[in-house]
């Protein structure tokens, strides 16, 4: 697998835009289902000050891609997306790309990587959960059941920073998660 930045060809970034609507299409996912929004986001990751990366196989296929900008400044940088091939899934290549993005943040100056991880469909224990009064109560306590991807994180050196709970709607959290680059 080669990681290479994603360049303004028209060809790879209709591949991404795909990519990225089929990666996202069974999370529920509000924003990345047609055709015009996930090219919208594609085409806004190669904004400057942007870092936006692709994933290729060894013929030259997009089978992941990463893409974030910077918070508060430069210190802080939001990994915004990050999707991998349903067909090539649980073969490193997400892992891979993350370490690329954390080592792409670095060389800009970057001291930490935030990313918010929506459940919109009730793969945590906290999906579908009345979290409020004490939000942070629950969220220790968290439990995969369906697959979500905070676990991935998690074992890539993530911690579990937050919760903005009903961020997609009436229990649909997003879990904020964060890293420090040292
Ligand atoms: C989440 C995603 C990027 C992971 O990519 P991947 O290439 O399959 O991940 P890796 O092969 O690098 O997995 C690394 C480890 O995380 C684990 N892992 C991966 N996805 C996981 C998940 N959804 N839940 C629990 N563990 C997971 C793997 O089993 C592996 O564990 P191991 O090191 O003990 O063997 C990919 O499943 C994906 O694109 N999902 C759809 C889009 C999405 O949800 N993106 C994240 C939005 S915040």
């Amino acid at each position: 697998m080669q990681i290479v930045d994603l360049t303004d060809d028209k060809e790879h970034i209709d591949q991404v835009a795909e990519l990225l609507k089929d990666g996202f299409s069974d999370t529920g996912t509000v924003g990345w289902s047609t055709d015009e929004e996930c090219l919208r986001e594609v085409r806004d990751s190669l904004g400057e000050k942007k870092i936006s990366r692709i994933a290729l196989d060894k013929d030259n296929n997009i089978v992941g891609w990463a893409a974030g900008a910077p918070l508060y400044e430069n210190t802080t940088w939001e990994l915004e997306v990050l999707v991998v091939d349903r067909e090539h899934k649980k073969q490193g290549i997400g892992s891979g790309l993350l370490g690329d993005f954390e080592s792409e943040v670095k060389i800009r100056g970057g001291l930490n990587v935030f990313l918010g991880t929506d459940d919109e469909n009730y793969r945590t224990s906290i999906g579908g959960d009345e979290l409020y009064p004490d939000p942070l109560d629950k969220l220790r306590f968290i439990q995969n059941i369906g697959g979500h991807p905070f676990e991935f994180y998690k074992k890539r050196g993530y911690a579990i920073v937050g919760v903005l709970p009903d961020a997609n709607g009436i229990g649909k959290p997003d879990i904020f998660m964060s890293k420090r680059l040292t």
